[in-house]
């Protein structure tokens, strides 16, 4: 007899619903039957409407709200509460300004039973691999907006999460800046081989860093298309932004997004 195995995804979405209970005490739900697979190594972007619930999504892959109704599993284990296997990333750096940046970069692995020496040597590795490698003694305050960045990925990746969730990472930043950050950040993630959820409302940008981009509704989110980026280059943007066909797949997102938006 020949076993099938089944391969275990990274992530899924099991028709997920999420309600809110608003301060009025009405129930507003803010996606609904959400269904999608993220394997192990692929970066997924998704778009939306502000408000159709994306950070909704990530949140509740993080384990810090739980689904209504469905199921969400990370690496085949069901979510049922914070989940310390995923890397979660914001727009804002949230790196604690009274420490070094190597200091900040330990400091999500204090908890989990490593030495002094181990945490540092681990700290040491992905400020390197983000090239932060000579910064690690300055402070928050020292650095730009885009090394603030690189050295909260670092921090993200010293967990070694199976999973990273990036909610709007490069929204605060420049034009310059956020070309080179997505660059740096592409790079890093596919030399890790790290599984990535990023939330954009940049369609060049999920057309730029992604595998495959889920574009959702106006709320409650739905997942209306799902597209797959057919490009090479998805370890280096700023390569991958000289194709032609990149324009067309953002326009393609965009003609998704303005058919909902038509339908209000
Ligand atoms: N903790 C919460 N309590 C009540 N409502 C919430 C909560 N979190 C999000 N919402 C509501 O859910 C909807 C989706 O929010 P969110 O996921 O932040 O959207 P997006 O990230 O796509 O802009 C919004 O209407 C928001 O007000
Ligand atoms: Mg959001």
């Amino acid at each position: 007899m020949q076993l099938i195995k089944k391969a275990v995804m990274a992530l899924e979405f099991k028709h997920v619903t999420k309600q809110f209970q608003s301060n009025s005490g009405e129930m507003l739900t803010a996606v609904k039957d959400v269904d999608f697979r993220v394997e192990k190594g692929e970066f997924v972007s998704v778009v939306g409407p502000s408000g159709c619930g994306k950070s909704t999504i990530l949140s509740m892959t993080a384990g810090l709200y739980q689904p209504s109704t469905g199921e969400v599993s990370v690496s085949g284990e069901r979510v049922d509460g914070p989940n310390p296997h995923v890397g979660f990333m914001l727009q804002k750096d949230l790196l604690l300004p009274w420490r070094d940046i190597i200091s900040n970069v330990e400091f999500g692995l204090e908890s989990r039973g490593l030495n002094r020496a181990a945490r540092r040597a681990k700290a040491m590795e992905v400020l390197i691999a983000c090239h932060l490698g000579g910064f690690e003694q300055h402070y928050p305050y020292q650095l730009s907006g885009g090394m603030r960045q690189r050295a909260a990925l670092a921090r993200t990746l010293a967990i070694d999460p199976e999973i990273i969730l990036l909610d709007e990472p490069f929204s605060a930043l420049d034009a310059q800046t956020k070309l080179l950050l997505q660059n740096s950040f592409s790079k890093v993630i596919a030399e890790q081989k790290k599984t990535t959820l990023l939330i954009t409302h940049d369609l060049a940008e999920a057309v730029l860093m992604s595998d495959r981009i889920l574009v959702l509704s106006e709320r409650p989110g739905t997942v209306i298309a799902e597209i797959k980026v057919e490009l090479p280059h998805r370890d280096e943007p700023l390569k991958r932004r000289n194709l032609p066909e990149v324009s067309e797949y953002a326009a393609q997102l965009f003609s998704y997004l303005k058919l909902e938006e038509k339908a209000f």
